[in-house]
């Protein structure tokens, strides 16, 4: 006799209580859990029996993935050095204040001119429960608060669409004349192949309570629409009427109604309080800022029988290994004698464009006038989605982020200079929120990734088998970019921690030959 999976739970949940189940529940797989991660970090003790000391580790690039390598490696001693190219650490964990500049590869230049506690997350923004990075944020004492991904009362935008309609509109809309539409075919027995008529009436029943359906099983609107104006002492006045069928499916509302349901993306999400380089800031306190070398671009990497030679900016350094975290395509470009093969894979990758746009208001109208308190608008315009803070609640300013697109999108807006940007997306966001978008703008900042210099993508994306996964000689790879989490900093922790293991297992190993 088959014993399923459901079968095998209930039977366990009646003798040995919700613990045996939840035990069981791990065993097969069910438990609603975190990441894999049975990462043990390297410790002094480790090497006490083998009367040996930790290596001398040459870190490129101060990203997460760098910082973490060194924090992993640190706790057990290894000698850290870590070489950044640019004159600030983060990598693409970039927090912009009032004060903050960037320059361009290019040659274009922006100031942020940001006042007192706003501020713009110009890369990551939001972290998932089950994600590394709030283990992280935990064990480094990094204070998190929600991020506010998906909203009901933020809008969606297409251009099948006379006007922008409220997510809870338009998911009312959707599930009540789709749910509509499947209750008038179970009826009129169209399904008869495929359900059953036991099942009939139960599917009549869910769908019912699914699309909020009517006496007659058809969808004639529902409370979960909204209301034009909201109900208080008086009764509510209703939203204009559904549209009809045929005009709902033309505002291909697919990808905006579901973005915020994949496991990445459901809510509740996270943010660290004050800007996402808190994480930056406590891992480079943790490691100690001595060990961490601005403005040193490297130019030659050379693997030796007995370790690794790094030539940079300040002058050459020898190591016993090295972890390079550069982007792929940009450590392809590094002379020294990595195998070609090496350089074949770095070269496999493709650096991917995405952007940002921050508008500081001085007034916080998405709250006062529209009752927007966080989330996102998702539009099929070439800006692609807007973002409403999740800090700052009624404070006088705030931070919108205008655009926040990808590939071709972004490309647009990167070919573009500033202030065209920013005339460019101010059109685009006018046509959801009216011209109030324009009115107390104080200033902006626009991120274009691919013109970053020693970044140059937002991220990028690599064949699932890389021999990156193993070391090079003595140099090892590290980065989201090596992962199924690309463009996540849980990515980019996971692989440091990958290496930090290998190379420390190496090591150990290594010194007690
Ligand atoms: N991790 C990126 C985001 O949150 C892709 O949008």
């Amino acid at each position: 006799m088959t014993v399923t999976r459901r079968a095998l739970l209930i039977g366990l949940g009646a003798a040995g209580g919700a613990g045996a189940m939840y035990a069981a529940m791990n065993v097969l797989g069910l438990a609603p859990g975190e990441q894999r991660s049975v990462f043990e970090a390297p410790r002094p003790s480790d090497f006490a029996l083998r009367g040996k000391s930790a290596a001398k580790v040459v870190i490129l690039g101060a990203g997460i993935a760098g910082l973490t390598c060194a924090y992993e490696l640190g706790k057990a001693g290894y000698d850290c050095t870590i070489l950044e190219a640019a004159d600030r650490i983060g990598g693409r964990n970039l927090t912009l204040r009032g004060g903050d500049r960037l320059t361009e590869t290019t040659g274009e230049k922006q100031a942020a001119r940001f006042g007192e506690g706003v501020y713009f997350n110009a890369g990551p923004a939001r972290i998932a429960s089950w994600m590394v990075t709030l283990d992280y944020c935990r064990e480094l004492g990094v204070p998190i608060e929600p991020f506010v991904n998906g909203n009901a009362s933020a809008y969606i935008y297409t251009s099948g669409m006379k006007a922008p309609v409220r997510y809870r509109t338009a998911r009312a809309d959707i599930f009540g004349t789709l749910s509509e539409l499947l209750a008038k075919a179970t009826s009129q027995g169209a399904l008869n192949d495929t359900v059953q008529e036991s099942d009939k009436e139960l599917l009549l029943d869910f769908l019912r309570q699914f699309g909020d359906l009517g006496e007659k099983t058809t969808y004639e609107g529902s409370e979960r629409r909204g209301f034009a104006t909201y109900p208080g002492v008086e009764a509510g006045t209703p939203l204009p009427p559904p549209p009809p069928l045929s005009e709902l499916l033309g505002y291909h509302l697919g990808p905006a109604l579901t973005f915020d349901l994949s496991s990445e993306q459901a809510m509740p999400m996270f943010q660290p309080v004050g800007g996402m380089d808190s994480i930056v800031t406590a891992l480079a306190d943790m490691i100690g800022r001595d060990r961490i070398q601005l403005s040193s671009p490297v130019s030659k990497v050379t693997n030796l029988d007995d370790g690794v030679e790094i030539t940079h900016a300040g002058g050459t350094i020898k190591a016993g290994y090295c972890v390079t975290t550069l982007p792929p395509h940009l450590m392809a470009k590094i002379p020294g004698n990595l195998d070609t093969r090496v350089l074949a894979a770095l070269r496999a990758a493709q650096p991917f464009a995405a952007g940002k746009l921050g508008l500081e208001y001085g007034r916080r109208w998405w709250e006062q006038e529209d009752r927007i308190y966080g989330g996102i608008t998702e539009t099929d315009l070439d800006i692609a989605r807007i973002w409403y803070p999740s800090e700052g609640f009624h404070r006088p300013r705030g931070l919108v982020v205008g655009y926040y697109n990808f590939a071709a999108d972004a490309d647009i807006y990167t070919a573009l200079k500033h202030p065209a940007r920013l005339e460019k997306a101010l059109t685009q966001g006018e046509r959801v929120h009216g011209p109030k978008y324009r009115k107390d703008l104080l200033s902006s900042i626009s991120m274009a990734w691919s013109n970053r210099p020693h970044i140059e993508g937002a991220w990028a994306n690599m064949p699932p088998s890389s021999l990156l996964h193993e070391p090079a000689g003595r140099v090892y790879f590290a980065g989201d970019w090596l992962t199924h989490l690309v463009a996540w900093q849980a990515g980019a922790f996971e692989s440091a921690r990958h290496v930090v293991t290998s190379l420390h297992a190496r090591v150990l190993k290594e010194e007690t030959e």
